[in-house]
This record gives C-alpha cells, structure tokens and sequence, in this order.
C-alpha cells in the first residue's frame, strides 16, 4: 500500500524521484507528488491520479529543481484520492510521505486542536502526522521524530523533510518496509528496492523503529532512543533488467514467460541427489517428522497456492493440512497445538494480515515456516523457518511467477515431507522429485498455447459473468483461475467445486455463459466431463482445459485447451499458465490497465 522514495544526491531529485516511483507504482496509483528542497525552500508538486499524471503537471507548471526530496504514490486509505489528499504532506516546518497507516490519528488530530493546531487541508492520517512532528519541532529532528514516534500507533512507514535542515531527509520505519540505498556519493529510500535498482544494488534494511539521515549523500542510522547503529549493507541479487518490461508490452505477461526460469531457480538449491532437500532452510526430515497437524494462512493468490498444498500434502504425507485466509484466521481463535506448524505464504512478506498471524503464532508453541519471494522482509526474518521463492522482482499486480514458484516449493515440501514420514517410497520420492524438475519444460510447452488463449479470451470479454469447475486439484486451481480473471478484467467470476454445482449454482447457467472446466486429474476424469456436460445441457458456452491425451466427448466442449502431461499431482503448475494468459488477453482485449488493475494494489500492508 503506497509507495515512498527518498533521494539526496547529485542528480536532478525530481528526475530520480520519479523514476524510482514508477518502480513502485505496484503499491498504488491513485494519486502521486513530490517535495524537492529548491533553493533551500520544499517545493511540492502533487496530483490525483497516475505517476504520469504528475509527470504531466510538472512539464506544465514545471518540477522542482533540486538534490534533495521526497516522493509518494498513494493507494488511498484515508480520503479520496484528491489533489488535496496526495502526499507530500506539511506541517508548518515539516513535509512528509507516508506508508501504512496511523491507527490513533482521531486521538492525535483531537490533540492538535485542543493545543491550537487547526489549520488541516485533507482527510489523510498523514497529515496529522505531519503536524504532530512540527508541534514537537525544536530544531533538534531526531528527538522530534522519536517524540512522535512513541505517541503514533500503526504500521508505517515515513519519509521526512524539515524546511530548516535543507538538503536532508530522514526516514524512520515501524512495520512497513523500507530500504536505504548507498550509490557512490548519493543515498536513497524506497519502499522496495527495484525502485532504486538503477542506481544502486547497495541497500540497507531498516527495523523497527530505527531513523536513517540521508545527507552528504551518505546515510546514518540511529535507533528509537537515539543511539548510533551500524547496519549491515545487503546488495540486491537482481539488476535493472529484473525491473523492466523487457520488449513485453506489459510486466504480467513478462512474468508469465519468466516462470520456466523462476521454478528452476526456485527448486534447484534445494534438491540433492534427485532427492527434496530442504535443510539449506533450516528444515530436516526429524523437523517434519514432528507436525501433527499443518495450516495453511495465507491471502489471496498465495492462499491459492496453499490451496493446492493441502490437497498434495494431505495426499502424499497424510497429514491433515488446513487452508486459511489470513485476516479470518487472525481473529477465529485457532485450536493451534504445540507440535503443529504455521506456513504463511507471502509474496511480499508485508502483508498486514498475514504479519498478525505470524504474531499470533508467535504466541505458540507450534513452530512457523514463511514461504516468500521478498529477500529480508518482515514475515521471512520472523518466522521460525523459510524458504525463499527465487521468482525475482514480480511488478504486476496479478501474480503469476510468485504463485508458480510458490507452488513448486509446496511440492518440495509435501515429497520431503512424505519421504520423512514414510508415507511414499524412495524411489517414489525421486520419481515425484525428477518430475518436478521437468515442470520448467512444461510450462515453457504450456506458454507456446498464448495464440490460442488469445483468441479464446474473444469469446469472453462480452461476458458480463462467468464459472470455473474443476474437482480435486483442478478445484484448487480454479480457484486462482478465477481470481485471475476477475481482478484484471472485471468480470465477475466463481470457481465452483464440479461435483457441487446442482446443489444451487447451476441455476446461474444461461445461454452462452462460458465455464471454464479444468480436468487435468485422470482419475476424476469422467465425473468431471459429466459435470461439463451438465452446463452444456443448458447452454454454457464450455472451455475445457485437459491433457494432451484426455478423451473428451465433442460435444461436451465448445474450446479445447490441450496442455503437455505429466504426473497428475504435478499438472496445476502446467494448468495454471492457460488460465493466466486467458485472464491476461482478456484484460488486454477488453482496453484494461492489465498490470495497474483499478482498486487493487500489490502489497497490502494495511489490514
Ligand atoms: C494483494 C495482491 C495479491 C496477493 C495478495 C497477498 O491482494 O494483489 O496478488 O496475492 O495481496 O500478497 P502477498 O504478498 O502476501 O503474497
């Protein structure tokens, strides 16, 4: 949720701030400014709207000219998107850019009143902030910014100018993620570092609590109660390419073409001697040898992917797996035992709700095991355990490669698990494990189908409403099919059990509504054709995605997608990339902001 930069150095800010923020957009893009100090006075250039709104404004109106500022773009949380909303936004003395959100503002806003601080412009928790900061001003920023640090409760991250200390900027993190850049002779902050990638690899993580100065072009680092900390530098294992569409028109089908590559990485370090081998994560045959019981607790597409972990764990390991969606789970009071295990899946590792379970675990003796793509965030230093997805920097906001490599690593785990317990053999163990090693070969195979995903997606931008069945697997899978679809091409859509639709759902069915059917699991096969044919009696417009050797009746199709085969407990890694290039040409074919879908944003770092 909204995106914050920060630049001190010798190039032109306004240039650099803006360029950083385009990396960052992902977070949010309702509306985006800047604050350069010019001439040793801020100056703030802020708009409704996209990054290339801004952009706009200031070729008209011109951009602040300077080496010193501070950006934001906004997924808003407190007032509409306006002008008056945007960020930066100032206190008399201080501007500022804000991430997150400030729980108690109503309290702090109340306060400023009652001590004559009246003059407030948006409806943003920002702008208290703002003001809080400059009514604890006394020259000294530091002891202002920790003053106002013990009194605002939430998770947030800041970026802070103060008009008396040109050519500085300060940040300071409380849950929401920040990163310090160090170029040569120049220092930045970012929500995340593809955004700086351009201009340095060289970061450093900020904690909890801890404010960085930005100033000479190098940084400093001191911690809540003002003591000097000496942090570690990180360097960022992507480069600018990572970042880049790379001659695809848009990063999401950029992505889907980077997943054959994505697994590889992802499962190669972790497999030995044709055999899962997860203990480069802290994870060893005894550790899961001990769980009784697994939940899932994840959000959205991640969820999704735990989806498919529960069937393939319980399955292969026969340990009961349960699947939850973080914010419920947070607040349902789980039964959680001392030998069970917690694995949250993130993409991110900054997702709000997902961070609070996390917590909550923490409060148990079960042990957690994070599953993220995102190098030093919080859910991945938290957690007991993780293995790191390898899919790179993933700028869309419908995820595609993250969800791939998370399942990969699902597999990884359930055959280890399954082997350590047991339950399958050695070599039944190996043959699972060599076959996920062909998967790459297979979603490469998968993705040369896009043409013919591309012209079905023609029949489906008309469609003001549509299903997806499957059974087993193939249900699980539907189920982030369909969320594919509906979020970047908004049409309403439902994954629907097979085997469930005539206990209510099939009274949806008109003439021509597609149902999309996913019935890449042999032994469920003929009962999922039954249910096809089920809809087609009744006039669904059927697109079927099966095998390459599956016998379907014609007449139970209208649209046959044929993807390559492999192990039936191995085929949602291959379904899936039809389903994403059905939602993606749909979006394209339908004029949508395909990576930029509205409402949405990538990282949910609010609750
Ligand atoms: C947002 C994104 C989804 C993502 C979900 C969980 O809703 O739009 O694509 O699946 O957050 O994010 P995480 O980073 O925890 O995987």
């Amino acid at each position: 949720m909204c995106g914050i930069v920060g630049y001190v150095g010798p190039r032109d800010c306004s240039d650099v701030l803006v360029s950083a923020l385009t990396k960052l957009e992902y977070r949010g893009y309702d509306s985006a400014g800047i604050a350069v100090f010019e001439n040793g006075k801020i100056e703030v250039a802020k708009t409704k709207g996209r990054l290339s709104d801004l952009v706009d404004k200031m070729k008209k109106e011109g951009k602040p000219q300077g080496h010193a500022g501070i950006g934001h773009t906004r997924w808003a949380t407190h007032g509409e998107p306006s002008d008056i909303n945007s960020h930066p936004h100032s206190g008399r003395r201080v501007t500022i850019v804000h991430n997150g959100i400030i729980e108690n503002y109503k309290d702090i806003k109340k306060f400023l009143i009652e001590n004559d601080r009246t003059e407030f412009l948006s409806d943003t928790d920002t702008e208290v902030v703002a003001q809080l900061l400059d009514f604890y001003y006394d020259g000294n920023p530091i002891r202002c910014i920790r003053k106002v640090l013990h009194e605002i409760r939430g998770s947030f991250a800041l970026g802070i100018v103060f008009a008396d200390r040109p050519e500085t900027v300060y940040a300071v993190r409380c849950e929401s993620p920040l990163i310090v850049g160090q170029g040569k002779g120049e220092a930045f902050i970012a929500s995340d570092v593809p955004a700086i990638i351009k201009y340095t690899k060289d970061y450093y993580l900020l904690e909890y609590g801890e404010i960085a100065v930005l100033k000479n072009g190098s940084v400093s680092f001191c911690d809540l109660h003002g003591r000097m900390v000496e942090k570690e530098l990180k360097t960022a294992d992507f480069d600018e390419d990572s970042a880049e569409k790379g001659g695809y028109e848009h990063f999401m089908i950029k992505e889907i073409h980077e997943q054959p590559t994505a697994v590889k990485t992802t499962i190669t370090p972790r497999i030995e001697n044709g055999m899962p081998d997860l203990s480069e994560c802290g994870i060893t045959p005894e550790i899961l040898r001990s769980f009784n019981n697994i939940f899932i607790v994840a959000c959205g597409t991640a969820m999704h992917a735990g989806m498919v972990g529960k069937y393939v764990i319980e399955k292969l390991a026969r340990v009961s797996v349960t699947v939850d969606i973080a914010s419920e789970f947070r607040y349902r009071d789980p039964l959680i035992g001392e030998n069970d295990l917690v694995i949250i899946i993130s993409q991110s590792g900054e997702t709000a709700d997902s961070k609070a379970v996390l917590n909550l675990v923490k409060q148990t003796k079960a042990k957690s095991l994070a599953i993220v793509n995102v190098k030093g965030s919080s859910i991945a230093r938290e957690a007991d355990m993780v293995i790191y997805t390898h899919a790179g920097p993933e700028i869309a906001v419908a995820s595609t490669k993250a969800y791939m490599v998370q399942l990969s690593v699902m597999y990884l785990l359930a055959f280890e698990m399954a082997y350590a317990k047991g339950k399958i053999t050695e070599f039944e163990c190996r043959n699972l494990t060599e076959q996920l090693v062909k998967t790459p070969e297979y979603i490469e195979k998968a993705i040369e189908l896009e043409y013919n995903c591309q012209y079905i997606s023609t029949k489906l931008i008309t469609a003001d409403s549509l299903l997806y069945i499957g059974r087993g697997l193939d249900y699980a899978l539907s189920m982030e099919g369909s969320l594919k679809l509906k979020e970047i091409s908004y049409i309403h859509s439902e994954s629907y059990a097979a085997g469930e639709l005539k206990h209510g759902t099939i009274s949806l069915i008109t003439e021509g509504m597609p149902v999309i059917a996913v019935a890449t699991q042999n032994s469920l096969l003929e009962k999922t054709v039954s249910n096809i044919k089920e809809v087609k009696a009744r006039g669904a417009m059927t697109i079927v995605i099966c095998d390459e050797f599956a016998e379907i009746d014609d007449d139970a199709v209208d649209f046959l997608i044929r993807i390559p085969k492999i192990s039936e407990v191995l085929m949602p890694m291959i379904a899936t990339v039809p389903m994403q290039l059905l939602a993606y040409y749909t979006s394209v074919n339908k004029g949508n902001d395909v990576d930029k879908p509205r409402n949405l944003a990538k990282s949910v770092t609010v609750e």
